[in-house]
């Protein structure tokens, strides 16, 4: 992963580039599957899910990960809102599609060359912009070969819609087929302390190649901001779909949470929050790019703005790798 370092105003600061383009980012953004994700987590707030987005932004978050599958466009349409009050230029805007809603409301996937470019015309429109910085197919379908889809992205790159083009839930060897061509930037897939299999194979191969590596669910869905503890076990509303999960199955969460308690000491030397140490982690991890940690409140996301001071050891950085290995 190259991480550069700038100076700007005589701050050192670190940027990460995405893939080979000329695009730079923060390392830590905003993930937004709670703002609009109605269809996925019960009882959103529009008015706060806007009040993260515009936080995030004042506080120079700059990658925005958003999808059309998060309220069937309602997370786009929210970002859109804000971002028309903003500078757009501010934003480094990624958002995903593949999901077809079929008339009797089913949801398929389609990786079809017209579909996609159907997608990022429609997602340009809720997010009020002539242009997506990132776009993701989100889930591969079952037909269509992936460098056909990822060349038509590339169509849309070259017409000035899309800056880089990213593929998420792929296979090692689905990333493959799709960057035949090389034009794959990045590729995001689950990756957290708790879920470590991206690093076995795909993520080695990716930063050969110079494809930026973006984890999701950094917090493995909440598990890893030390919100619990061994007499506090996590209950999720009905319709939450941290209930599927495997880690918070009984017989895997309290193990899990029993390695999270061992943050809690390395936290406290760093007066930092279990949350911020995690971020900080994935921060000096030379592995992994942009980290995009989920908020459903703007207090949550200022927490997490935080881990940009936590200056990790390398001892604590080795300590907490050997928790989880
Ligand atoms: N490409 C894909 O297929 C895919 C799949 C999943 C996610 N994503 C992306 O990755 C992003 C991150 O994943 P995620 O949001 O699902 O999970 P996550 O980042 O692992 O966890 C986010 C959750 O952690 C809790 N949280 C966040 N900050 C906190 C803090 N400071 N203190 C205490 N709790 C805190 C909140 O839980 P509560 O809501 O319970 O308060 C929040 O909703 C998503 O938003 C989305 O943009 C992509």
């Amino acid at each position: 992963m190259i991480k550069v370092t700038f100076s700007e105003a005589g701050d050192l600061m670190e940027k990460i580039q995405i893939g080979r383009t000329e695009l730079n980012v923060n390392p830590l953004g905003l993930g937004t599957n709670k703002i609009g994700g109605y269809n996925l987590f019960p009882n959103l707030d529009d008015e706060t899910g806007k009040k993260v987005v515009q936080t995030a932004i004042d506080h120079d978050v700059e990658m925005i990960d958003t999808a059309f599958m998060y309220g069937l466009g309602h997370s786009e349409e929210l970002i859109g809102e804000v971002l028309q009050k903003n500078d757009r230029h501010k934003v480094v805007l990624a958002t995903k599609g593949a999901q077809q809603v079929t008339a009797d409301g089913k949801v398929t996937l389609n990786n079809t060359p017209d579909f996609l470019t159907k997608s990022v015309d429609e997602s340009l429109q809720r997010l009020h912009t002539d242009y997506l910085d990132i776009f993701y197919i989100h889930f591969p379908d079952q037909d269509t070969p992936k460098a056909e889809a990822v060349g038509a992205l590339q169509r849309l790159r070259e017409a000035g819609k899309l800056r880089a083009i990213g593929v998420s839930n792929f296979s090692l060897d689905q990333v493959k087929e799709a960057d035949a061509d090389g034009y794959v930037d990045l590729v995001e897939n689950q990756y957290n302390l708790l879920q470590q299999d991206a690093v076995k194979e795909l993520v080695p191969y990716l930063n050969e190649q110079h494809i930026s590596f973006v984890p999701y669910e950094p917090f493995a869905a909440a598990l890893l901001t030390g919100r619990y503890a061994p007499d506090n076990l996590p209950h999720f509303e009905e319709g939450d779909h941290r209930l599927t999960i495997d880690l918070y199955k009984p017989d895997q969460l309290k193990a899990n949470v029993a390695k999270v308690e061992q943050l809690k000491p390395i936290a406290a030397k760093y007066e930092a929050t279990v949350a911020q140490l995690v971020l900080a982690w994935y921060m000096k991890n030379p592995l992994i790019g942009p980290v995009i940690p989920g908020a459903r409140t703007p207090e949550q996301l200022l927490v997490n703005v935080q881990s940009e001071s936590v200056q990790l050891n390398d001892s604590d950085y080795e300590a907490i790798a050997r928790i989880f290995a």
